[in-house]
């Protein structure tokens, strides 16, 4: 593979040997930067960097790939650790039933929401569903997303779940990122189950689980943790089931109200807790003795008019905070991460520094990508960023709806 100098870059960020794993509160605020530098990046991996003077110039141009990035910024690639990527059609009916005053929880009631994406996948083949996702990633990659988690969970039944998660591994085996596959069975009761809630799970724990771990399908379990879907009782049952099938938890919880769940999923070791719109002292309390990352998806908020999670909250208390985009049909159809760095500064009064560590750092860290992804060190195989000329980094985040990325390397 070719060898990649890129010279005169305005800003070198989230670039350094001793960046921790997981950066909290009044550290967020904290970014890295090399002005004036150099990066060069060997068989993918990066071999050394610094300001401009201390560059020594080539001895060896063959096969050598010189970038000038003057005016320009080179940043690691954005990680989005809660996505659903893999989806049937667009629901932009709901988004009009929204408009003319119904609630995202009304329309689910009406059956809409999850279980209209259920009726629409079961209607789709693997191939179909394959295509359609592998064009949204390509998108996302070209809108500066280096690594990707991904939910199956419009499934809702053993043969449409598996489904999902096989066009994940594939999507795994054949995109140039890393993607990273959490089974979300648990995410609407189908309506076979209306009357059977135990049906479902039993199906959940006895037939797919084992037929996940068999295909090696999943890395991560997730259940939609709410009223009117899984109770904290229920979560609890399908977390600890996924743990004897080795996937560790990442959950949907807290997003219009607060029922323990962050707590329960502390206690069962969660990668992450996401969502988090709805939260309270007890929970801030959980998590500030715990490792588990909460992760906030601002774009959902956004697109459904509910609250913002409350990031300079979780900061002050010196936790980390994760943002993640929730790509969906639902209630996020969008995967632009730079969009998300703007909503988090302007919504949620994130600076874009630390709004920045919590799409790249923490975001490593909520899908267990901190030896590889979210910033550049000696070694690393990261994708980066190279930006447009700009006048700044915060310009990114305040010229929102802008395309500010001009090239993104794997
Ligand atoms: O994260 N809240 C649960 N799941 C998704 C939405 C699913 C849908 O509406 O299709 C979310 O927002
Ligand atoms: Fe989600």
């Amino acid at each position: 593979m070719k060898k990649i100098l890129i010279k005169n870059i305005k800003g070198l960020i989230q670039v350094g040997e001793d960046i921790p794993t997981v950066i909290k509160g009044k550290s967020m605020n904290q970014l890295p930067i090399i002005e004036d530098a150099f990066l060069a990046i060997e068989h993918g991996e990066v071999v050394a960097y610094g300001p401009m003077e201390e560059w020594h110039g080539i001895t060896d141009w063959r096969d050598l790939e010189v970038i000038d990035a003057t005016d320009k910024y080179v940043m690691p690639a954005f990680v989005d650790a809660h996505t659903h990527t893999v989806f049937a059609k667009s629901r932009e009916e709901e988004f009009v039933d929204r408009i003319n005053g119904l609630s995202y929880e009304e329309i689910a009631l009406k059956g809409g929401g999850i279980l209209n994406s259920a009726r629409r996948l079961g209607e789709m083949t693997e191939d179909e569903l394959y295509e359609n996702a592998k064009q949204r990633i390509e998108r996302m990659i070209s809108y500066g997303t280096g690594a990707l988690e991904i939910k199956s969970g419009y499934g809702l039944s053993v043969d449409n779940e598996l489904k999902m998660l096989r066009v994940i591994k594939r999507l795994k085996e054949s995109m140039p990122i890393v993607i990273k596959a959490t089974f979300l069975g648990a995410h609407a009761f189908p309506k076979e189950f209306k009357e059977n809630h135990q049906g479902y799970i039993d199906l959940i724990i006895n037939e797919m689980l084992p037929k996940i771990e068999a295909e090696g399908l999943a890395d991560y379990i997730d259940v939609f943790c709410e009223r009117n879907y899984f109770s904290v009782e229920q979560m609890e049952q399908i977390l600890i089931a996924g743990q004897k099938y080795g996937l560790k938890p990442k959950v949907h919880v807290n997003q219009f109200s607060i029922l323990g769940g962050i707590q329960k999923a502390i206690e069962l070791h969660a990668v992450s807790v996401d969502h988090l719109e709805e939260i309270c002292q007890e929970d801030i309390d959980a998590l500030k003795k715990s490792t588990t990352i909460p992760t906030i998806l601002p774009s959902c908020s956004h697109f459904i008019s509910i609250p913002f999670g409350n990031a300079r909250w979780m900061m002050e208390n010196d936790l980390p905070v994760a943002l993640a985009s929730d790509f969906n049909p639902g209630t996020t159809p969008s995967g632009n991460l730079g969009f998300v760095w703007s909503l988090a500064c302007v919504k949620m009064k994130m600076t874009p520094e630390e709004a920045f560590n919590a799409l790249t750092i923490n975001a490593a860290a909520a899908m267990e990508l901190s030896e590889t992804h979210g910033r550049i060190a000696l070694g690393r195989r990261s994708p980066i960023v190279i930006t447009k000329e700009l006048p700044s980094l915060a310009y990114i985040p305040y010229a929102f709806g802008d395309m500010h990325i001009e090239r993104v390397i794997i």
